[in-house]
């Protein structure tokens, strides 16, 4: 590729030459015969002026020799018999050698001279170009005929029009080589300063092309090149707005898709948990339904069995159906919570007295670490549920100890409640799949204490109504499920 500055240079350096060449071809084809044709119009006119000086005094020796010496012709003035009256050298024979004759051998007379063209001027007047043989000169001369019959003969040797002419076209080649010489210099600068804007923008739009924003155009000029610059700086502004927007929006968009995606996937677990769920339960009612139609219990004591199998499954399922209402109610948004102030450390003695039974018929310890008063601001009965849905869990999980330690620690705006289990730690992960519906870490053994893995998802529900924060830890020889609580507004440090 060649360059706009190599190209603008050439062309510059070419159109100097051409003018310089053409110039120069100009005068050296033609000055010669421009200056002939003045020097005839001079002759004429001098021959005018003399013929008018002449006309009103006869005695013109002096002035003749001014206007000779003025044009460069020598000048003389002859009768009508061809004898000499006046010449411009005149005065300087006389004073070279006053009253003598001329030293040494007079000039030859003059040979007759050829005629190589002639124009009649005026009527009066005759230009003509001759050669005199003798002298091997061309001369352009002007006859005239003066008033009275008088002849006057200005005549110029071709010689010194062709000589100036000849300098003119010598001064004309070296002026024109220095001007070509300089205006190839300052093409060359020239150049350089017209295209280091657009090599600056075209550098810019590369960046452009490759979406790299950053570039910016610093053409200060108020011209076209300088709007340019400014346009693409807008055009770059404007892009790089328009594609961090587009990557916004796109970001966005597979945010939502992967949403709806997991969305998707929680609504098919959750159908599928609650027809697993339901299963069991329904085969054992119809099987044992199935049992007593058929008489296959004999006497009272298995029918009564039967019953009582069918009345657990059914109370179980209603357990689950009436579980599933609160967490979709929850959920859908429709819940709302009856809040007030109450005593956390209250609620706890309260649960640990309903649970007293069970606890010593499984051989577990219970011990409340909080004795002072944890005033929190919160639905009671479903911060009631929460306690009760944790501490069943460290019921079902204990091992080891067998202890559970319930505690409510003070963290400046709230309360962090905590069921701890002494057992085995949950695999880290598990730990953040615990909270969605039906998720159970080991599904044998949850099936066999009973457990549908709905418990903690209701506990999620209820805390993320509460808008307070919950979470699960494993610490040394246990498990901890905690969550948070507001605490009362004059309970809240300022
Ligand atoms: N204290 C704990 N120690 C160890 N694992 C636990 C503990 N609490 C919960 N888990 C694990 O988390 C799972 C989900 O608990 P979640 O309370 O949601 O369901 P569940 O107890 O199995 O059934 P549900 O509470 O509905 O009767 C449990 O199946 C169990 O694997
Ligand atoms: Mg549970």
């Amino acid at each position: 590729m060649i360059s706009i500055r190599t190209k603008l240079f050439v062309h510059i350096c070419f159109l100097l030459v051409l003018f310089v060449l053409a110039a120069w071809c100009l005068s050296a084809l033609f000055l010669e015969d421009f200056y002939i044709r003045n020097k005839k119009r001079s002759l004429i006119e001098n021959g005018l002026k003399i013929d008018a000086l002449y006309a009103a005094d006869k005695n013109i020796a002096l002035e003749l020799e001014r206007i000779a010496d003025n044009v460069g012709v020598s000048a003389i003035i002859t009768d009508s018999g061809g004898y000499l009256k006046y010449s411009s050298f005149e005065r300087l024979a006389r004073r070279q050698a006053p009253g003598r004759p001329f030293a040494g051998s007079p000039p030859p007379p003059p040979s007759p001279a050829t005629t190589i063209s002639s124009e009649d001027v005026d009527g009066n007047s005759v230009i003509e170009i001759q050669n005199d043989p003798g002298l091997n000169i061309k001369f352009i001369m002007l006859k005239r005929r003066l008033s009275g019959g008088d002849m006057l003969i200005l005549r110029l040797p071709l010689a010194a029009v062709t000589e100036s002419a000849a300098y003119a076209n010598k001064f004309m080649a070296f002026s024109g080589l220095l001007a070509i010489l300089a205006g190839c210099i300052w093409a060359f600068f020239f150049a350089r300063k017209f295209t280091v804007p657009l090599q600056e923008l075209s550098e810019v739009a590369a960046s452009i092309s490759r979406l790299d924003f950053s570039r910016r155009c610093r053409i200060a000029s108020d011209d076209e090149v300088g709007r340019l610059g400014q346009s693409v700086n807008d055009l770059s502004r404007q892009l790089s707005k328009a594609i961090a927007e587009l990557n916004e929006k796109n970001r966005q968009l597979t945010v939502d898709v992967e949403k709806e995606r997991n969305l998707d996937k929680l609504r098919r677990d959750f159908v599928s948990g609650v027809s697993h769920e339901l299963k069991t339960p329904i085969s054992l009612i119809l099987g044992y339904a199935e049992g007593l139609r058929e008489n296959v219990a004999r006497d009272r004591a298995d029918r009564d069995y039967y019953c009582s199998v069918i009345g657990d499954e059914a109370e179980k399922m209603d357990k689950l159906v009436n579980d599933l209402l609160d967490l979709s109610q929850i959920e859908a948004g429709y819940f709302r919570l009856d809040r007030t102030d109450f005593d956390l450390s209250l609620l706890f003695d309260e649960i640990a007295q309903k649970y007293r039974a069970i606890l010593k018929e499984k051989n577990i310890t219970l011990r409340i670490e909080r004795r002072s008063p944890a005033m929190v601001n919160g639905d009671r009965l479903r911060i009631e549920q929460v306690i009760t849905n944790l501490l069943n869990n460290a019921i079902a999980h204990t091992e080891d100890e067998r202890l559970i330690r319930i505690d409510a620690e003070d963290e400046g705006d709230v309360f962090r409640a905590s069921v701890f289990n002494t057992g085995r730690p949950i695999p880290a992960a598990s730990v953040d799949s615990l909270w969605q519906s039906f998720y159970k870490v080991d599904k044998a053994r949850a099936r066999g204490l009973g457990g549908r893995g709905l418990g903690l998802s209701v506990v999620r529900a209820i805390q993320e109504l509460h808008g307070g924060a919950y979470g699960v830890e494993n610490t040394a020889g246990g498990v901890v499920f905690w969550f948070s609580l507001a605490k009362t507004a004059e309970n809240c440090p300022s």
